[in-house]
């Protein structure tokens, strides 16, 4: 039995119902551009993200870049950023002006090691960027009170995290909730995926959610007046569509994927060469990806791929080892635990829809090879 790393055709299968009226009335009003699905859509967003406002634009990585071009960096500002994540966080950082500055991980969580934030910052900082990578919250109450001793700001990048909260104060927080701006991104493959490119920028502030909108649109609050010059970077009222009739299904596609955490580290835990994922309990993990650390790495994922189990290395070049960082000077072995992650990582199958006969068939692949 050949097991797919992600199955949309089913996702879409069981929604398709719910999906397919809501585009058609899109189609019938003929309204593409900032329809009502938006709006709509930008007030659900906020609310499940315990914030004010949400500014819905073309794709996750604008909606880091936007922030980041309002922070109007100078050549030599400084941002901070893990070297582990998907490159549009470094990216964005890149594109509006900024250095990236890459730290290192926690060897447990895969997120930024707030020790090494501090050691990192100068007097060049404006920001850091926090990833909540694979759908688990970074250490935010220390990046925060780190923030608040030097003066920065915070982005959250929520791209893989819609959704996730973290225990603070007794009370859960929701990712995106804690920075200045948290951002989302509404790729397909992500927990909350359009039918096509999406992002969501967070906030709780008035007058920043309003520089966000005019932003996105040109950097203009009336029509034909521009304050600054911003982006064309709304998101089609098509995919606010999809978007919200995905929506409601979103809190049982994380309850089913946690339930298929648990079987994971349940079995994996037993196997000597797989380290299964730390969940922190003062997190509420929403499970975007299931990432272990496997020994001979390489030679598992080709056992695999010659039986059919889909998987992949998210990410087998760590940032600052990227071609186009080279002039910032990283060399190899400067961020020892994203380099080791780097090395080590395999993410498995883990979707709302996948069977208890294909987990078991893709935990049976794994434990050949490790027998
Ligand atoms: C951590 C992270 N940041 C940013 C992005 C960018 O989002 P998008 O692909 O919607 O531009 C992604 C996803 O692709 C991501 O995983």
């Amino acid at each position: 039995m050949s097991v797919p790393l992600l199955n949309l055709q089913a996702q879409f299968a069981a929604i398709r119902e719910a999906v397919l009226p809501a585009l058609l009335g899109v189609v019938e009003r003929q309204q593409f551009i900032m329809g009502p699905e938006v709006g709509l859509l930008e007030t659900a967003v906020a609310a499940l993200c315990q914030a004010e406002h949400a500014v819905a634009c073309a794709s996750g990585t604008d909606a880091l870049l936007i922030p980041l071009r309002l922070l109007d960096l100078q050549p030599g500002d400084e941002v901070i950023s893990p070297a582990f994540t998907f490159f549009a966080t470094a990216g964005a950082i890149h594109n509006a002006g900024g250095t990236p500055v890459f730290v290192d991980i926690e060897a447990g969580s895969f997120n930024l090691d707030p020790a090494a934030v501090e050691e990192a910052i100068t007097p060049r900082t404006r920001a850091i960027v926090v990833v909540h990578l694979y759908g688990q919250m970074a250490a935010m109450e220390r990046i925060l009170a780190i923030a608040v001793r030097h003066g920065l700001v915070v982005i959250e990048d929520g791209a893989q995290a819609v959704g996730a909260r973290q225990m603070i104060d007794g009370a859960w927080r929701a990712a995106c909730s804690l920075g200045a701006v948290g951002t989302l991104s509404f790729f397909p493959t992500k927990n909350l995926g359009g039918w096509g490119d999406g992002g969501m920028m967070v906030t709780s502030d008035a007058q920043l959610a309003g520089r966000l909108k005019a932003h996105r649109l040109h950097g203009g609050t009336r029509e034909y007046h521009h304050d600054e010059v911003g982006l064309n970077s709304r998101l089609d009222t098509l995919q606010a569509a999809v978007l919200l009739a995905k929506l409601p299904f979103l809190a049982g596609w994380s309850e089913a994927r946690r339930s298929r955490a648990g079987r994971y580290t349940e079995a994996l835990a037993q196997f000597a060469g797989i380290t299964p994922p730390p969940t922190d309990p003062a997190n509420e993990h929403i499970w975007h990806q299931y990432t272990i650390r496997a020994e001979r790495r390489d030679a598992l994922a080709t056992h695999l791929k010659a039986r059919g189990i889909g998987h992949k290395v998210y990410y087998p070049l760590a940032l600052h080892l990227q071609p186009c960082f080279s002039h910032l000077g990283y060399a190899r072995g400067r961020l020892p635990v994203t380099e080791a992650a780097s090395d080590a990582v395999l993410s498995l199958p883990i979707y709302p829809e996948l069977t208890d006969s294909q987990q078991d068939e893709v935990i049976r692949v794994i434990r050949t090879f490790y027998l």
